[in-house]
């Protein structure tokens, strides 16, 4: 039996407009879609992104990607994952994943991609870059990232407050991707550098519950989605 090939795929940050047409064809032709769900049977944002444009060709399947930290536990459910596509695969069925934003962008599908590198050399893994979440959150908020000569990081804002400190000295424009846990710490250090109206905060971007907020300060007491980014450009244009 011919092996199948697995494709891991960015379906973009939320419209499905920003799907691409090379994600879109292979959405159309593979057998089985896998998605990331937070626990059994729970939905998922990026199948919710490509359900109305994929048609009922492929099964859907659900693949366990709990929100918790511990290696430990993670590794061996990944395993799962990667046994239940080898699966599929080994039957010569064409396997999809799909990842919102881009699936190499501080995406979990890159250790679905390792695991089966390493588990199972033979085969072939082809990887669909997505519109990730930074760049269509830049432009609907109306603030460029980088341009000319300016310097530009992205990370976590669940690092210490250090590093987050470091990142708005350094650079010309600091993302910070999940926010929603610790946005209180971040917009009392944004206050204290004298640099909170010049954030802005998009949550779910793409999605019919995308929210862009300019005044920080009003979100002090909330608790975003964890499909949330900050973005702080400290030059005025
Ligand atoms: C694990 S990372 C995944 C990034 C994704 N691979 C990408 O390219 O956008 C998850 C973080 O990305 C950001 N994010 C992802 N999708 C988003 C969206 N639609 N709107 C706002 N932020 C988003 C949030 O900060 C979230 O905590």
């Amino acid at each position: 039996m011919r092996l199948g090939t697995f494709y891991g795929i960015g379906v973009g940050p939320g419209y499905p407009e920003l799907l691409t047409i090379k994600a879109l064809n292979r959405l159309r032709s593979v057998d089985v879609i896998c998605y990331p769900a937070c626990r059994p049977g729970a939905g998922s944002y990026a199948l919710r992104i490509v359900r109305e444009l994929v048609g009922e060709r492929a099964e859907l399947k659900g693949l366990l990607f709990p929100m918790e930290r511990e290696m430990e536990r993670l590794v061996p459910i990944w395993k799962d994952s990667v046994a239940a596509i080898y699966d599929d695969l080994s039957a010569g069925r064409e396997v999809a994943f799909i990842t919102e934003g881009d699936p190499f962008f501080y995406s979990t599908f890159v250790y679905l991609y390792d695991l089966m590198r390493q588990l199972h050399p033979e085969v072939t893994v082809a990887v669909i870059p997505g519109v990730s979440s930074v760049m269509a959150a830049s432009v609907r908020a109306g603030v460029p990232l980088a341009m000319a000569d300016e310097r530009m990081a992205v990370l976590p804002a669940t690092y210490e407050g250090a590093f987050l400190k470091e990142a708005l000295d350094r650079f010309d424009t600091v993302v910070f991707i999940k926010v929603s846990s610790v946005l209180p710490k971040l917009i009392a250090l944004l206050e204290e550098m004298n640099l909170l109206d010049r954030a802005v905060m998009v949550e779910r971007c793409g999605s019919a519950e995308e929210r862009l907020v300019r005044d920080l300060a009003t979100l002090k007491e909330e608790r975003l989605n964890y499909l949330s980014l900050v973005i702080v450009r400290k030059e005025e244009r």
